[in-house]
């Protein structure tokens, strides 16, 4: 599942970023990258990442049949990380869930869309059948760019998640379907 890792791949910038799966070194690396998330963004996400504590617990317990997460590198810097979370067991096994964070200076270059696509076709020689992508209704941004990046929105929850300060956010549930419908093949 995990073949033809580390790959190097080119934005239209011109920038070269190296893709490759999490290890278990990336701890420092990972804390630098969180650290250097906007406030304003890190408020939407489901964990905390200012804690050391939760970044540790990432990058030593990995088990990528559970979490699959890669990063994105340039300079020895990680820009980038997109994970791919799974239960292999259960009325979702064939559902895959993802996140994705870029480093604010690397948005709008089009890694968020190298990534999706990596994920996409991890979850796809996997077996899965749909991923889905959790945000809050106040993600503008993100939620214009995961529908450019394929994913429809199925359904809001209202006041059911709370930011990282406690205040109560809708929850925007999107999917990308990965099957392979017969009339994509004929066309
Ligand atoms: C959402 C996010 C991952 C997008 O990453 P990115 O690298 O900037 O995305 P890309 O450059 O690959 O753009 C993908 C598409 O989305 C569009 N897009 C990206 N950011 C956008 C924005 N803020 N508003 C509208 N469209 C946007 C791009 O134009 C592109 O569409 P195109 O192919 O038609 O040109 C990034 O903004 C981010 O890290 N946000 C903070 C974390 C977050 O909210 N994550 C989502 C929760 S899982």
């Amino acid at each position: 599942m995990l073949t033809g890792y580390p790959k190097k791949v080119r934005l239209q910038s011109g920038t070269s970023v190296t893709i490759r799966p999490m290890v278990k070194e990336d701890a420092d690396k990972l804390y630098a990258f969180f650290s250097r998330v906007p406030r304003e963004d890190r408020l939407f996400l489901r964990d905390d990442v200012s804690i050391r504590d939760v970044i540790d617990s990432w990058t030593q317990e990995l088990d990528y049949g559970k979490v699959l997460p890669l990063v994105a590198e340039v300079g020895g810097n990680i820009v980038g990380d997109a994970t791919l979370h799974r239960r292999t067991f259960g009325w979702t096994s064939h559902v895959g869930k993802v996140r994705l964070v870029i480093d604010k200076d690397y948005r709008g270059k089009g890694l968020g869309m190298v990534l999706i696509e990596e994920l996409i076709h991890i979850a796809r020689k996997a077996g899965l059948e749909q991923l889905v992508a959790e945000l809050m209704s106040d993600q503008t941004g993100a939620l214009s760019a995961f529908k450019r990046l394929g994913f429809e929105k199925e359904a809001v929850f209202f006041n059911y998640v709370k930011d990282q300060v406690g205040e109560a956010r809708n929850l925007v549930v999107m999917i990308k379907n990965l099957r392979i419908e017969p009339a994509m093949v004929l066309f």
